[in-house]
């Protein structure tokens, strides 16, 4: 038997957190961290935000869960909420991003059967992440993650990120496409950014061909990249857009939002979660909205996010270990110019804590309330660890 009766899921690092109060953390030693990716971008308003832990400690005592087989009116102002920030027209509640793409994939399934083609198939990218479960680690674009899990579900073909002539091949190639799957900006897979002239071509094809345009904006919603979702800061519109992460502050929540026709595909029986969209979550989820739009807090992850990032590329103008710095809003990248494996531990021996994807880049996805003096902090922080690390030759030269 395993030391701790965990499956072992996670290579976890020895340390343990009791408790967390904005961009703070304290471990069981009473030590305290500068957590600089909000437990990976699900804690935009910080950890433990009074109006969240309020809302939660209030619906708590009054009622957890109620079946969906009755009315939730909790569940219907969130949706209303939803729809009003993301200009969508009906939410599904599920509990994490991986079911909230499940439902976006299904969602699509039945379009396409519904236009009348067999095998509806949809169009991902290459480096995506979409989620764990069998559909979505299918979808998802990396092969560490597909590894051992095969056979896949069928259903998908691949296209290069950022490569609008790949689109146009597969439009004319391939007539089982009902869908296209995306993230405007890939938080797994390095952080890389959509172009905004890419994402508007997608949706001309996309109207062009009657396919759905479906956005992933688990880890970019909620704010992060400072609009309540990227694409309203890209000029599109999708036709469906998931989300999760920084949705309940940390209260597992998720949803699919649709508008148009492709909010009318679902029906009685045709999806459904136990948990989905329970009072309990959808309190959380009120009050995280709430405070985004009564504090502006978009706005503020946008400048916070631009102090940041110049912050940045002052403090590394010309170090050859850089090969980039770039993101929207809250959601900055830092590429290192090698895989930078000992980096996480020791920012940890000088309380910051640190995330690294893709192999070698940081990702910096702090609260949106984060303020200047801790963004500063932040800066300083960060960049006196990497030239520390740099310095001590862990680096290879340009
Ligand atoms: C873009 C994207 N989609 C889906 C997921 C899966 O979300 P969850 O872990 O809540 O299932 C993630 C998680 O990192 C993500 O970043």
């Amino acid at each position: 038997m395993a030391e701790q009766p965990l499956m072992n899921t996670y290579g976890r690092l020895p340390i343990a957190f009791e408790r967390g109060e904005g961009c703070w953390l304290f471990d069981t030693d009473g030590n305290k961290y500068f957590d600089t990716f909000s437990g990976i971008a699900v804690c935009g308003l910080g950890h433990c935000h009074p109006s969240v832990v309020d809302a939660i400690k209030d619906q708590a005592g009054r009622l957890m869960h109620c079946s969906n087989l009755y009315q939730i009116p909790l569940q219907q102002s969130l949706a209303n909420e939803l729809c009003t920030v993301s200009g969508m027209d009906a939410v599904f509640f599920s509990n994490s991003g991986a079911e909230a793409n499940e439902a976006a994939i299904k969602l699509a399934r039945l379009y396409g059967h519904k236009l009348g083609k067999e095998s509806p198939c949809i169009i991902v990218m290459e480096r995506s992440f979409h989620g764990r479960t069998l559909a979505t680690l299918s979808a998802t674009g990396n092969r560490k993650v597909q590894a051992g899990f095969e056979p896949l579900v069928s259903g998908f073909v691949r296209a290069p990120f950022n490569d609008i002539d790949a689109i146009r091949h597969i439009a004319k190639s391939n007539t089982n496409v009902v869908a296209v799957l995306l993230e405007p900006i890939q938080g797994e897979g390095g952080l890389s950014v959509a172009d905004a002239d890419y994402l508007k071509e997608i949706r001309a094809i996309c109207d062009h061909n009657q396919w759905l345009l479906m956005l992933d904006e688990v880890q970019t919603g909620n704010g992060r990249t400072g609009h309540y979702f990227a694409y309203q800061g890209l000029g599109i519109v999708p036709d469906v857009v998931t989300t999760a992460k920084g949705l309940g502050n940390g209260f597992p929540i998720g949803a699919c939002l649709a508008r148009g026709n492709a909010a009318e595909i679902f029906t009685p029986g045709s999806h459904g979660s136990t948990y989905g969209g329970n009072p309990l979550a959808c309190a959380a989820a009120l009050a995280v909205i709430k405070t985004i739009t009564e504090q502006n807090l978009c706005d503020n992850a946008r400048i916070m996010g631009q102090r940041i990032i110049d912050g940045l590329k002052s403090a590394f103008d010309g170090a050859q270990y850089i090969a980039d710095i770039r993101g929207q809003g809250l959601m900055i990248g830092i590429e290192m110019l090698d895989t930078c494996p000992e980096l996480v531990a020791l920012a940890r021996t000088k309380g910051i804590l640190l995330n690294v994807t893709s192999d070698k880049v940081i990702r910096l996805v702090p609260p949106l309330n984060i303020t200047e003096a801790e963004a500063d902090f932040l800066v300083s922080s960060v960049v006196q660890i990497i030239k520390l690390y740099a310095a001590d030759d862990r680096i290879s030269p340009r």
